[in-house]
């Protein structure tokens, strides 16, 4: 990938030498400020220079999850309905066409994974969130995450996320939001029906078991299979 510097060097270069030109001339330079890697720059603080994360857990890796959701998102916080001040803040008023260009930008992006979390989960909680993950809870009426967010858990086309590469404090943190009802995804909401039905353990369980996995080889997410899924997501319309 091209360095931001790389792109804003020559291009502050080029406005300073076109400074004395005619106005047509320093135009051009205005092209390379306004890439989108210069864009984005104002994010790459918190979700790293590729979107793979930074150390702070609860910054979420972006990159390569499908654009639908990164999307969805971004118009749920410029929207107010997710709310993260500084998310709220930085999206507020940019239009449509603009977040989709981002969520494409950050969707492509194939960073490596941060390297898998050694934490000292102990094996009881770490075999239910395997469970969960892998084969879900029948009796509590809770399907296998994998169902859905995919076999190597690099999400799905268009609109579900990988939890791939993701850390225990931010899956923590999304899904207890919603199960109080702080966050919520297109109707039928089907995040909210898993969520409900996971207690506090489970929770802790399965953000342990994700975030001691090795990364997927292949982040991409798989293509739609509305088929496998066990209940109707809105944001896989
Ligand atoms: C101050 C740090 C910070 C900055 C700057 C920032 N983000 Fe975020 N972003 C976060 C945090 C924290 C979350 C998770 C918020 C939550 O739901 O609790 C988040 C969530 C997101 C999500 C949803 C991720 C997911 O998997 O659901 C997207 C997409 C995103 N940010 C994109 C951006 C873009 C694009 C920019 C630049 C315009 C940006 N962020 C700037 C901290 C930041
Ligand atoms: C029926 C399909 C389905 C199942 C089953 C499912 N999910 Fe999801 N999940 C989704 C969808 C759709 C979204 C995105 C919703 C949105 O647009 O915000 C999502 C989002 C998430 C997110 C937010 C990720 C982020 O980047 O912010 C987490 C965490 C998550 N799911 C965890 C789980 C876990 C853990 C399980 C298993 C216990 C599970 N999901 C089962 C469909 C599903």
């Amino acid at each position: 990938m091209t360095s931001p510097m790389a792109l804003l060097i020559p291009a502050a270069l080029a406005l300073a030498a076109g400074a004395a030109l005619a106005q047509s001339d320093a135009v051009p330079a205005f092209k390379d400020v306004d890439s989108i890697e210069a864009r984005v720059q104002g994010c790459v603080t918190c979700h790293g220079q590729s979107g793979q994360g930074t150390s702070n857990g609860y910054y979420p890796r972006i990159a390569g999850k499908p654009a639908g959701y990164l999307y969805n998102q971004l118009v749920a916080f410029r929207d107010g309905t997710r709310r993260y001040p500084p998310m709220n803040y930085l999206v507020a008023y940019l239009p449509d066409s603009y977040l989709r260009e981002i969520a494409e930008h950050f969707a492509r992006q194939r960073p490596p994974f941060a390297p898998k979390e050694t934490g000292a989960a102990d094996a009881v909680v770490l075999a239910r969130g395997k469970s969960l993950v892998t084969a879900g809870d029948p009796q509590k009426g809770i399907p296998a995450c994998v169902t859905c967010h995919g076999a190597g858990l690099t999400g799905m086309e268009p609109g579900i996320p990988g939890l791939a590469g993701l850390r225990p404090t931010y899956i923590v943190g999304q899904l207890t939001r919603w199960r109080v009802g702080e966050r919520h995804a297109a109707e039928p909401d089907c995040m909210k029906r898993v969520a409900t039905r996971l207690s506090d353990t489970d929770i802790t369980a399965v953000a342990a078991w994700l975030s001691q996995q090795v990364a997927p080889r292949d982040p991409s997410p798989e293509s739609s299979n509305l088929v496998r899924m066990p209940f109707a997501c809105g944001s896989q319309r």
